[in-house]
């Protein structure tokens, strides 16, 4: 992956094969590029004044210097109006130019900041540049031009020579590269990604990077009562798995502090099961392990960050498929938590195999608090849109902590009640509960339903199921490109940096 550097900026000795310089809207002010050559200067000065270049949001021109200067080309990039920038429009131009550096066959570039200096700004600019750099190209021809340009270095360009600045970018680095890593293997085909595929990652992951991990296959997951998952994998050849990945501080000692607890939702390809789903966009449900995959690169991202806090996390894996072996509706399951579950609809298996997880998680690690992650319904992004997750909880300082995270990092989050209304919707006539709730409220419901599992411990549920990758509705970002985001990631790091304990000395 490409690594973000930060360099105190002196433009005139700066060797780069393009230097971009954002430009606010309207604005031709330039002062910040005196110290180029003042041909280059004038030119540059030229194009703004003519009008010829505006500044508009993500639009840009190129400047050939033609050797004057230790820089081949500068590109300049529209900031939009200079009011409405934020840190996520700092995202997007960084991956922007990024995007260009790279049709421009350029093995580095350079970028001046974009705004006044801090911290949100480089890890922004950092960010936008790894993220939008990502391509899955594991099927594709090695010879493929389009493959063979890679951009192994680019430099943020800032006005301070303070270190801060570079510890910010080192860390932004190692979120996106376990932000690229969940989208590696959140894109990878599902008959290429059975659950046992996903769990031997897993491991490998552990191994890596010193997690204890464990994964508990079907025979056992039956013998430990876990209803849930056995009765969605049933249907499949491909077995179901339970991940779980445990990250304990060696700064706070094992035991010293209740971990969090991460759940995601794993589901390698979900046909619907009995009740099926029609065929259109079918392929889209392989993106239906992206809660896992996100829990997964979570506990990387932590690992490589040495993160002072405990982290477990717990990725329960079926293939939802209809066949002679199917559960079906109908059926009435007993859970992990002993509840029983009434099931009329195969394909709200999402819900089965994380109240098992949940059940099992809080049981055996006492956490702290419980997020879970998952493609839960498509309800969600019926009450949302495909730009923002649904989040649900018990918990309102966990939820607002949450809300608030999801602004800074781009990671649209809002808020759906959890009213003890819903619960009506989810009584069943023949057992505890029953796992749809009607289509009224779908994705609340659904989140009522995993309530039940949380046995009193602070929960929250974020729906990924619109945001999770590129789908029909989504807004085009330079640093998303097509196919899953690896959304979460980041808020659900910035979360865990939040509760890192003042480290003794
Ligand atoms: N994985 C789907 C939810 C989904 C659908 C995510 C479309 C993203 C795009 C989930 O397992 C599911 O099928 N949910 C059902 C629930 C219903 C049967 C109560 C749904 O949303 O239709
Ligand atoms: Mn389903
Ligand atoms: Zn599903």
């Amino acid at each position: 992956m490409v690594q973000v550097k930060v360099e105190k900026a002196k433009i005139d000795q700066k060797q780069t094969s393009l230097l971009v310089i954002g430009v606010f809207e309207n604005e031709h002010d330039f002062s910040q590029s005196k110290e180029l050559d003042p041909s280059v200067f004038a030119s540059i000065k030229e194009t703004l004044e003519n009008k010829e270049f505006r500044g508009t949001f993500g639009s840009s021109i190129l400047v050939y210097t033609l050797g004057r200067g230790p820089m081949k080309k500068i590109m300049l990039l529209g900031l939009g109006k200079r009011e409405k920038f934020t840190d996520e429009s700092a995202r997007i131009c960084a991956g922007k130019a990024a995007q260009k550096a790279k049709e421009l066959d350029a093995k580095e570039f350079s970028m001046l900041q974009f705004s006044n200096l801090d911290e949100g700004l480089v890890e922004a600019m950092t960010e936008g540049v790894a993220l939008a750099l990502y391509s899955f190209d594991k099927y594709k021809a090695s010879n493929n031009k389009e493959l063979s340009a890679k951009i192994d270095e680019a430099t943020i360009l800032i006005n301070s020579d303070s270190p801060k600045f570079q510890s910010i970018a080192d860390r932004a680095n190692l979120v996106v590269e376990a932000v690229n890593f969940a989208r590696d293997i959140a894109n990878l085909p599902p008959n290429d990604c059975p659950p046992a595929q996903l769990a031997s990652i897993a491991m490998s992951l552990a191994q890596e990077y010193g997690l204890k991990a464990q994964v508990i296959d079907r025979y056992e997951l039956e013998n430990m009562g876990m209803g849930g998952i056995v009765a969605v994998g049933k249907g499949s050849n491909n077995p179901p798995k339970l991940m779980i990945l445990e990250y304990n501080s060696g700064v706070l000692g094992e035991g010293q502090q209740k971990p969090y607890l991460l759940v995601g939702k794993a589901v390698t390809f979900d046909t619907g099961g009995i009740s099926i789903k029609p065929g259109e966009k079918m392929d889209e449900m392989k993106f239906d392990k992206c809660g896992g995959c996100t829990v997964l690169a979570v506990m990387r991202a932590v690992a490589s960050m040495k993160l002072a806090v405990n982290v477990v996390g717990i990725v329960p894996s079926v293939e939802n498929m209809p066949s002679a072996t199917s559960y079906r509706p109908g059926d009435i399951i007993r859970m992990y938590s002993g509840k029983t579950v009434e099931v009329l609809n195969t394909d709200a298996e999402g819900r089965l195999i994380l109240a098992d997880a949940l059940a099992y998680g809080i049981a055996t690690y006492s956490p702290k608090a419980v997020i879970d992650l998952a493609t839960l319904t498509g309800a969600a992004i019926i009450a949302l849109g495909a730009n923002v997750a649904a989040i649900v909880g018990t918990n309102k300082q966990l939820t607002d902590r949450l809300r608030k995270l999801s602004d800074k990092t781009g990671e649209k989050m809002w808020e759906l009640p959890l009213y003890d209304e819903y619960h009506e919707q989810i009584k069943s006539a023949y057992a505890d509960i029953k796992n749809i709730g009607g289509r009224p409220g779908g994705a609340i419901t659904a989140a009522a339903f995993l309530s039940n599992f949380a046995n009193g411990v602070p929960w929250v549920h974020i729906d990924i199921a619109g945001t999770a990758w590129t789908q029909e509705g989504t807004y085009e970002r330079s640093y998303n490109p097509k196919g899953a985001t690896g959304f979460g990631v980041r808020t659900l790091v910035k979360l865990l940096m939040e509760d890192e304990k003042p480290q003794p000395s």
